[in-house]
């Protein structure tokens, strides 16, 4: 094959999603040009999804063979450069290990619930002690710093730089700034990750107040823990648990936040009657977290890195919506970020929802 389409394919991460997407209308560019080559060669199937149109490989063979050859021949796209304070050497590692899972991937193998939720806790393990992130870009050479991510979703500097440790860059946006929330209360966070959303709150619900985070992933449990050591936190406290089995009692607690986690949830319905078990009369929910604006391809829903990306688990905005209130709350959408698709996730049909449901 041309190396030109072969590092073409890789620089789109078409062979480790395997999905690109391009709006339809500018579907007149270099790039589609080459899609089309590809597409008439039998190498990539595409489908129309409302504005855009989706690009994969065609099947197994195609891709076994697509990965051979670029494990023997291409170099990683971003080979030379730096790219957002990323040195090349670490973009070169992380293609590796990706190259190397690739090749002891089932293609199209449809996952049932316990086999997604450890697919999920696996990355997470990973993320919590090696580092990295999850929600970021799918690009070949665009991954943003958490701090950098933060920023986007609207977190102050101060709050940036003040607790480095906890914020992994893993959220989709930020609770705690519309959460109405006052001394004394009880917080939960849902699926609290390294808990840099719990110190946020429980800046707000002062002393008199205190944060319960749970979270399935034990490493990112004990970060957590680690991290309220570090930064002199004592009213929070960080439960392992799943968002679908709440380990707290009816009715004792005042706020919910949750920032990118019921996505990953197999049993969303679950979670949403569990959070209203757990909430006091006039308790409140703030959600952030993905959902789909149109249905993905099948195999896509079962691509690992998208599942545990925050993307391949999403349900679509009006069944999220719609199991939320067959839980009995009252639902508000407060803001929508589609942008949120084009600067994190390639032009996937998702975008980032922040609402309020109350009891
Ligand atoms: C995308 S991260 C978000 C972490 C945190 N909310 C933040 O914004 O930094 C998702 C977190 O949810 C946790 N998680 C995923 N599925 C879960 C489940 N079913 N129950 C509890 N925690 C879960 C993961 O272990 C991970 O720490």
């Amino acid at each position: 094959m041309e190396s030109g389409l072969l590092s073409f394919l890789t620089c789109w991460s078409i062979v480790t999603a395997p999905v690109i997407i391009l709006p339809y209308k500018k579907d007149q560019t270099k790039v589609s040009k080459h899609l089309k080559v590809l597409v008439e060669a039998g190498i990539l199937k595409y489908e129309r999804q409302g504005r855009n149109i989706i690009y994969s490989i065609k099947n197994k063979e195609i891709r076994d063979l697509l990965v051979s050859l670029w494990i023997r021949d291409v170099k990683p796209c971003c080979d030379g450069r730096q790219i957002s304070g990323v040195c090349c050497e670490e973009i070169e590692n992380k293609l590796q290990d990706k190259k190397e899972n690739l090749k002891n991937k089932e293609w199209g193998k449809r996952m049932d619930a316990t086999e997604k939720k450890e697919v999920i806790k696996k990355k997470y393990q990973d993320i919590a002690t090696l580092g990295g992130s999850c929600c970021s870009g799918r690009g070949c050479c665009g991954d943003l710093s958490a701090a950098d991510l933060s920023r986007s979703l609207g977190y102050s500097e101060a709050d940036v730089q003040a607790m480095p440790d906890a914020n992994l860059g893993l959220g989709c946006g930020n609770p705690t700034a519309f959460a109405e929330m006052k001394p004394g209360d009880i917080v939960l966070d849902l699926g609290s990750g390294a808990g840099f959303d719990s110190f946020l709150a429980l800046q707000r619900v002062r002393s008199s107040g205190k944060v319960i985070g749970v979270d399935m992933t034990q490493e990112m449990v004990e970060k957590a823990q680690e991290n309220a050591r570090k930064y002199g936190y004592s009213n929070v406290e960080f439960r392992q648990g799943n968002i679908e089995a709440l380990p707290l009692d009816d009715r004792s607690v005042d706020v919910i936040i949750s920032n990118c986690v019921i996505n990953l949830a197999p049993d969303k319905e679950k979670v949403f009657r569990e959070a209203f078990r757990v909430l006091k009369p006039g308790g409140r929910m703030y959600v952030s977290d993905m959902v789909l604006l149109a249905d993905l391809p099948e195999d896509l829903k079962n691509d690992c890195d998208l599942l545990s990306g925050c993307v391949a688990g999403a349900s679509l905005k009006e069944e999220y919506l719609g199991l939320l209130k067959k839980a009995g709350f009252s639902v508000k959408i407060l803001a929508e970020d589609s942008d949120i698709s084009k600067r994190q996730y390639g032009g996937l049909p998702v975008e980032s929802l922040k609402l309020k449901a109350w009891v």
